[in-house]
């Protein structure tokens, strides 16, 4: 059992003197008891820097897809490294990898490359206005597209609870005027907002699995009626697939729902750990990008992080992946079910193929309004324990698997997660039929 992390600890001191809280995102200064530092990897496990090792559910917040250290990737990598980092011109690795991602998404024929998912959700949007000659956009509540002033609006709720203020301090307030939210699952409500001239909507942009909010997997026929109301209304249905692309299935949600968007957004386990993502749509969209359309990125098309993306996509597109993530993951939700069951802690479990979210507090999780009246304070004491029994986790509850996790590591997981829950039960535990009702 680890208790103190006392070399973290003194290197987080010492970084705090220059960067802003110790961390390179502010999202990582929520991890518990604290920000950790770690040496490396290998496939599954991650060692910090006090030596101890950790089965690793963050991956890097997603990336890490083929686990650390990955040798075929690994090998793309450094085969790359001597002949220069950048040219800021053609190579071969630009169309190579573009191809094979292509072959995994049928009815794209262009891709975009860009360095991150922010990046990549605002060419989509300036491509998808210059496409329909329209300003507005719809965004669903709850969904994350980066981080820029275009996109964080209605992601979490403001401190009195309202979704339609700005996502930041220091953001455009004009920004707010571009955007419609409405309400994951509910047809109708998007309908009313695409069928409006008046609304102008260019696009309508999605997470097709909300893995933001919950792991909430789209109602049976859902991003099928959103296809049908954006062709009704010459709208652009966007598919953020940062999360989902290359994930639950090779070709993302728009496989594994059946449902094809005009333009599909990718980054995480494009790359196995690499800075890059890309947009890929039809020729008609993306090429529109030669006929004034601004597409600029300095880095856009980085030899080393395309040899990353080709490995990655190749190594991906080995035989078994897929069914391998799903049955991992269905062996981890049902194990943290089985053990929440056990102690009698009130928590759902959502999953979809190797993205599982633990929901605190609820019996069921389908809708963002349940996912707010989850139970954040008991997680937090949970992540603790299971970090002290060899578990790094992300803090609100979602977890990856890469394809290093074997059957064991998750049932040793499983294991450690309901020891863990154990030790939290009758201090911070949530006995059942204390919680609050949730709509
Ligand atoms: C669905 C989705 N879109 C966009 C982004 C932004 O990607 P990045 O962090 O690479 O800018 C994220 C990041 O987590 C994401 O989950």
């Amino acid at each position: 059992m680890i208790d103190s992390w006392p070399t973290s600890a003194r290197l987080w001191d010492r970084a705090k003197s220059s960067l802003p809280g110790g961390v390179s995102t502010g999202m990582r200064a929520s991890m518990r008891p604290h920000p950790l530092f770690f040496r490396g990897g290998r496939g599954p496990v991650l060692t910090d820097v006090d030596g101890n090792d950790y089965l690793d559910y963050v991956l890097g917040w997603g990336p890490v897809v083929l686990g650390h250290g990955h040798p075929g990737l690994t090998e793309a990598v450094t085969r790359r490294l001597p002949d220069g980092a950048t040219f800021g011109a053609g190579h071969e690795l630009e169309y190579l990898a573009a191809e094979a991602v292509l072959d995994a998404l049928p009815g794209m024929e262009r891709v975009l490359w860009s360095n991150t998912g922010s990046e990549a959700d605002q060419i989509a949007l300036r491509l998808a206005r210059a496409a329909t000659g329209r300003n507005r956009f719809v965004k669903m509540t709850g969904h994350y597209h980066g981080w820029s002033d275009a996109f964080l609006l209605g992601y979490r709720p403001d401190a009195d609870g309202r979704l339609d203020r700005a996502g930041t301090r220091g953001q455009n307030p004009a920004a707010l005027s571009d955007v419609s939210l409405a309400p994951w699952g509910d047809l109708d409500a998007v309908g009313t907002i695409l069928r409006d001239p008046a609304q102008d909507v260019a696009a309508l942009f999605v997470e097709p699995v909300l893995c933001n909010s919950g792991v909430i997997a789209p109602p049976d026929g859902y991003l099928a009626g959103l296809r049908s109301l954006c062709d009704e209304t010459g709208t652009l249905l966007v598919f953020d697939e940062v999360i989902t692309g290359f994930r639950v299935a090779r070709g993302g949600a728009a496989e594994l729902y059946g449902v094809q968007p005009d333009l599909i957004v990718l980054a995480k386990a494009l790359a196995g750990g690499y800075p890059v993502a890309a947009v890929a749509g039809r020729a008609a969209v993306l090429d529109q990008s030669l006929h004034g359309v601004v597409h600029a990125g300095t880095y856009n098309g980085n030899p080393i992080v395309l040899a990353a993306v080709k490995a990655t996509v190749e190594a991906l597109s080995e035989p078994g992946i897929y069914p391998a993530f799903e049955t991992n993951g269905r062996r981890l939700a049902d194990g943290m079910r089985a053990a929440l069951e056990r102690y009698d802690v009130t928590a759902a479990v959502n999953q979809v193929g190797p993205v599982v979210q633990v929901l605190p507090g609820l019996d069921r999780c389908d809708t963002f309004t349940q996912f707010l009246a989850g139970d954040q304070q008991w997680y937090d004491v949970l992540t603790v324990e299971m970090l002290r029994r060899g578990l790094f986790t992300l803090p609100g509850g979602r977890w990856y698997l890469s394809t290093a996790h074997s059957q064991a590591d998750v049932d040793t997981t499983v294991d450690a997660f309901a020891d863990s829950v154990s030790a939290t039960v009758g201090t911070n535990g949530l006995p059942r039929g204390t919680l609050q009702d949730v709509g």
